[in-house]
């Protein structure tokens, strides 16, 4: 048996295809069923439906053997509990800081609100930036707005989201994909499977790019 961990929504979406050329379809959908463990055509393969930042906590722990985890959230969980053989290359976009449109940094201590507390916490280290992060868990875009931060550091897209909100982006301070992340003993005592099936999902990365 090998199980998959992912999040609804873009990585759910993005990987159906890439499992799809793998041979493995998904007997229920995510977004019609209230299953958190869906079968799948293969009798011995079956994904976990979890949140996006707890993707890495069950293949750490071995209770799914893969996983897909943007690079934002691996980075941020910080373990070296499993491997990553292959970028995705889905759910593209970039990690960035973002202040108010014409609004500098000011030379002062910078505050900081973002999710990505680690990420902004060596980002700002390693521009010599002295930085005090403020930990938030959604809606960034409105610290700067109310007073509660100089800027943001956030995922950038079309930058959409930053712009309805009065913000612009500044520095880039990584380019963000998804990535296959596979327990380490899953990949000793699963080794042919786990092999086969990171071959036709590179494979079918290859076949996107
Ligand atoms: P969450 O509910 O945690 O926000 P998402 O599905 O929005 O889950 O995000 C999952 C992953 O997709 C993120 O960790 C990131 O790597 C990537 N991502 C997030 N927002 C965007 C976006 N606007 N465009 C492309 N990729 C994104
Ligand atoms: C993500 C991210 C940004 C936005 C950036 O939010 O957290 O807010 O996308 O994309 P953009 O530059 O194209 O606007 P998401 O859509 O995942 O909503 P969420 O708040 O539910 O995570
Ligand atoms: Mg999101």
């Amino acid at each position: 048996m090998l199980t998959i961990a992912l999040s609804k929504g873009r990585i759910y979406e993005d990987t159906l295809p890439l499992l799809a050329d793998a041979g493995i379809v998904p007997a229920d959908d995510p977004d019609k069923s209230r299953k958190l463990i869906l079968e799948t055509n293969q009798p011995d393969v079956r994904l976990l439906i979890v949140r996006a930042t707890d993707v890495p906590t069950y293949v750490d722990y071995g209770a799914a053997d893969l996983g897909v985890a943007g690079r934002d959230v691996l980075l941020e969980y910080g373990s070296e509990g499993f491997y990553e053989p292959l970028d995705l290359n889905i759910a593209r976009c970039r990690m960035m800081t973002a202040g108010r449109v014409g609004v500098p940094f000011p030379g002062r201590r910078l505050r900081v609100a973002t999710k990505y507390v680690g990420i902004a916490q060596r980002y700002f280290a390693g521009q010599g930036v002295q930085a005090e992060i403020i930990k938030l868990y959604g809606s960034m875009e409105l610290a700067p707005l109310v007073g509660l931060a100089d800027c943001i550091v956030d995922l950038v897209d079309t930058g959409n989201t930053l712009k309805a909100n009065g913000l612009e982006p500044r520095d880039l301070i990584m380019d963000i994909s998804s990535r296959l992340i596979v327990n380490k003993a899953a990949m000793k005592m699963k080794h042919e499977a786990v092999k086969a099936l990171v071959g036709q999902l590179a494979s079918a990365v290859e076949r996107r790019a």
